[in-house]
């Protein structure tokens, strides 16, 4: 019905909003605004929040996307099951129109939020092989610290049936496929990586990826950071914070290629801080593996543990 413009943020809830918190801070991301019943949290880059945490029952509430004008909040208002356009009466402001999506969680799709000023970063330039010495004369020296989320990059899904979720989110808010994991026909989908389309721009391998499990739920949330250094430096901050428990990483996936590492908040949402991802156009076509042809796993660094695999919440 529309071609979303990006993702916008993330919705949980939990039953301590302190302690989220305290866990989003050491994962890089930084207090937007904080009212009596809800926790949002921002990156460097210009959106407003990216994260959203509820007070109540921990879970996962749904997702939010960007749409691309006001002329698509209203088009997608006309979708089966769809709300009205309506004002947020939230930090950020904005209008939305709400859906559920096959697994049954809350999706907005939103338009017109408040934008903030980016937050600087520190500079970080490195050499590498192509480029040569590209900070000759200069000494490095990077602060301890957490890392520096600039922005959301996409979600995890889990479905019993990837194939009918991925469609609803293609036909419903415009995603294009970029890669399909299978066993044995084309049709029996376990994974599918999908991107938000803008013709000949490119943009990130993966907006929505879905995977096949039991039960529909959230697999992972997934933060961009400035750059493997930060990335890293992310990593041994968590450690000494004592912030969420570890699953993966990091490592440099096969499909879509980012440098990774995942983290579990208090409740048991996986959140990912990744870096250096393929960037893809129209000119893609979807590409379908079959399972266990290599791209499960990692070009270095561990494989996916059995936790990953199974991760839901
Ligand atoms: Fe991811």
């Amino acid at each position: 019905m529309i071609k979303i413009a990006d993702v916008a943020y993330s919705r949980l809830r939990a039953p301590d909003l302190d302690r989220m918190e305290q866990f989003l801070t050491d994962f890089g991301l930084i207090r937007a605004a904080r009212t009596k019943t809800a926790l949002y949290m921002r990156g460097t880059g210009a959106a407003h929040h990216i994260h959203v945490t509820e007070l109540g029952a921990p879970g996962f509430i749904g997702l939010a996307f960007h749409a691309q004008n006001g002329e698509d909040l209203a088009r997608i208002s006309k979708a089966e099951g769809a709300s009205a356009v309506e004002h947020m009466d939230a930090p950020g402001g904005g209008r939305r129109v709400r859906l559920t999506d096959p697994g049954g969680f809350a999706i907005e799709v939103v338009h017109g939020l408040e934008a903030s000023a980016p937050l600087a970063v520190r500079s970080n330039v490195m050499n590498t092989g192509d480029a040569g010495q590209a900070r000759t004369g200069t000494r490095k020296s990077l602060a301890a610290g957490p890392a520096n989320v600039k922005r959301l990059g996409h979600f995890g899904i889990v479905s019993p049936n990837p194939k009918r979720t991925v469609a609803w989110y293609r036909d419903i808010l415009g995603l294009a496929g970029s890669d399909e994991i299978y066993v044995e026909s084309e049709d029996n989908v376990m994974a599918s990586f999908n991107r938000v389309d803008k013709g000949a721009e490119f943009v990130d391998h993966h907006t929505l990826l879905c995977v096949q499990g039991a039960a529909a739920g959230l697999n992972h949330l997934a933060f961009e950071v400035e750059d493997m250094d930060d990335l890293l430096i992310g990593h041994d901050h968590m450690k000494a914070a004592a912030a969420g428990t570890h699953m993966w990483g990091p490592g440099r996936h096969v499909i879509g290629a980012q440098v990774f590492d995942y983290w579990l908040c208090p409740w048991g949402h996986l959140h990912e801080h990744w870096t250096d991802s393929d960037m893809l156009n129209s000119d893609h076509v979807l590409a379908r593996h079959p399972r266990g042809d290599g791209v499960v796993g990692s070009q270095w660094g561990p494989p996916p543990p059995q936790a990953f695999v199974d991760q839901v919440s």
